[in-house]
């Protein structure tokens, strides 16, 4: 998570955890793409659902 989402978005790593989360919820709903390549996270996140967006966005903080 300390790599940037394709060399175009932030590292994960550098956000706070709400960031995360609010990053996260707007790509699986298709709301975001700060980049122009919100659909491969779109993709990416296909299968996880809301409670799993909420356990990732926790989980990457500790890997600091
Ligand atoms: C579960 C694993 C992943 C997590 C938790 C994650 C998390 C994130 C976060 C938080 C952002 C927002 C960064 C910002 O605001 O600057 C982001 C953006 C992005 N990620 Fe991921 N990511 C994951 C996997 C992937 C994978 C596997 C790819 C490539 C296949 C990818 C490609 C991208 C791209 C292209 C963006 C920028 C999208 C845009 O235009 O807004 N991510 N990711």
């Amino acid at each position: 998570m300390d790599e940037s989402g394709m060399g175009v978005s932030k590292a994960p790593i550098s956000l706070s955890q709400s960031e995360i989360l609010t990053a996260l919820k707007g790509y699986k709903s298709a709301r975001r793409s700060e980049y122009g390549m919100g659909n491969t996270m779109t993709v990416v996140l296909s299968d996880y659902n809301d409670n799993d967006l909420n356990d990732l966005s926790k989980y990457i903080p500790t890997l600091k």
